[in-house]
């Protein structure tokens, strides 16, 4: 795996399981999956002499990030923009959105979709940092002359009624499965918690949002696994952006479905009959644990495991920061409300020492 964050962190448990053999190209021996790989090699992604290298000594190669650059990888869609372009030409409705090269081009979007409007990073982005919403034309000749030297592209800010995921795993010789469709809940950009089964989805759009995420593997070709990011509106469903990997909307199948999304990534890439994407739970609640003030981690590790037995803590060994996804909790169960309530206890205290519930949307 190329990249060793803590997606190729949870793959490589997985590949443990399954008797694969498993190494990563990492930027620092340090890096999350780094520290628990025999077999890492530490180089650049942007080196095709280092890839050249990392995959001479590999049957499979796949990514824990999009960043690889295009040339490179000529079949990787790492640009939003294209990638835009090819789920128009694959007739599936995103966003409006267009090239911002000046203020010209988003005043004149804006024209037409009204403010605000969202400027987006066409590459390089993630966690939100890449996306930033623009309430007028004064704010965008700021932002513009602040981003200057970005390649930047414009899009209508939608006015969704919530965030949903779908994950779609798809091996060469064709076969495809998909998972239970998942709500996320972002804040300033950032994942903060997946519902997986978003909850009360009438039963069609969870269809449509399948057959959406099994055509959109096919028609793009996807090998391994595929997250869709879906904006719900009162006019249907939108695709935001595709993932073509494990994704974050993903974590809560380690617990919560028969295959995990890691396991399900590498039977995929490695053309092994896929395993089922079933519920293994009438609910399952994921929270991201995002690096606060005090760094300590580890200390603050027992208090959660003693006040509450049943969540499960997932670490990823990176170095705190606020704001940095540095793990994720899961729990699994009946009731909803209670399993969004104990996750998101478990995660603020990991993160802050202090234990507070989330506001129940
Ligand atoms: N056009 C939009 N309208 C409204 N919100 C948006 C729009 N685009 C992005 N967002 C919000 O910002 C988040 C991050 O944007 P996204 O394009 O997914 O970038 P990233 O690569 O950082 O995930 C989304 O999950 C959503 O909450
Ligand atoms: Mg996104």
């Amino acid at each position: 795996m190329v990249g060793a964050g803590q997606l190729a962190r949870m793959t490589a448990q997985a590949a443990v399981g399954l008797g694969i053999g498993f190494r990563v190209l990492a930027a620092a021996a340090d890096e999350s999956a780094a520290q628990v790989c025999a077999g890492t090699q530490t180089g650049d992604y942007r080196s095709l002499d280092d890839l050249l290298a990392f995959g001479g000594r590999c049957d499979v190669v796949t990514f824990d990030h999009e960043h690889v650059p295009e040339p490179h990888l000529r079949a990787l869609e790492q640009d939003k923009r294209a990638m835009r372009a090819r789920l128009a030409e694959l007739g599936v409705a995103c966003p409006r959105s267009d090239r911002a090269a000046c203020l010209d081009d988003v005043t004149g979007f804006a024209d037409g979709s009204g403010w605000p409007v969202v400027l987006k990073a066409v590459s390089g982005g993630y966690d939100g940092k890449g996306v930033w919403v623009c309430g007028g034309p004064e704010e965008a000749a700021e932002m513009l002359a602040r981003l200057h030297g970005i390649d930047l592209m414009v899009e209508e800010h939608v006015a969704f009624e919530r965030e949903l995921a779908v994950l779609v795993a798809r091996s060469p010789s064709g076969q495809a499965a998909v998972y239970p469709v998942v709500q996320t809940i972002q804040q300033d950009g950032i994942c903060r918690e997946v519902l997986a089964p978003a909850p009360g989805l009438a039963p069609a759009t969870a269809a449509a949002a399948q057959r959406l995420g099994l055509a959109l593997a096919a028609g793009v070709g996807v090998t391994g696994m595929l997250a869709v990011e879906l904006f719900e509106t009162p006019g249907g469903l939108l695709v935001n952006e595709l993932a073509m990997r494990p994704h974050n909307s993903g974590h809560w199948t380690i617990e919560g479905a028969r295959t995990s999304q890691f396991e399900q990534h590498l039977r995929a890439v490695l053309d092994l009959p896929l395993g089922s994407p079933a519920a293994a739970a009438r609910h399952t609640v994921m929270v991201n644990i995002l690096g606060g003030d005090d760094p300590r981690l580890h200390s603050r590790l027992a208090h959660v495991m003693a006040a509450d037995p049943g969540v499960k803590v997932h670490l990823y060994g990176k170095q705190v920061r606020p704001g940095r996804k540095v793990g994720h909790v899961t729990a699994v169960g009946d009731d909803i409300g209670e399993l969004r309530d104990r996750a998101a206890r478990a995660a603020s205290y990991l993160s802050s020492g202090t234990e507070q519930a989330q506001p129940q949307g």
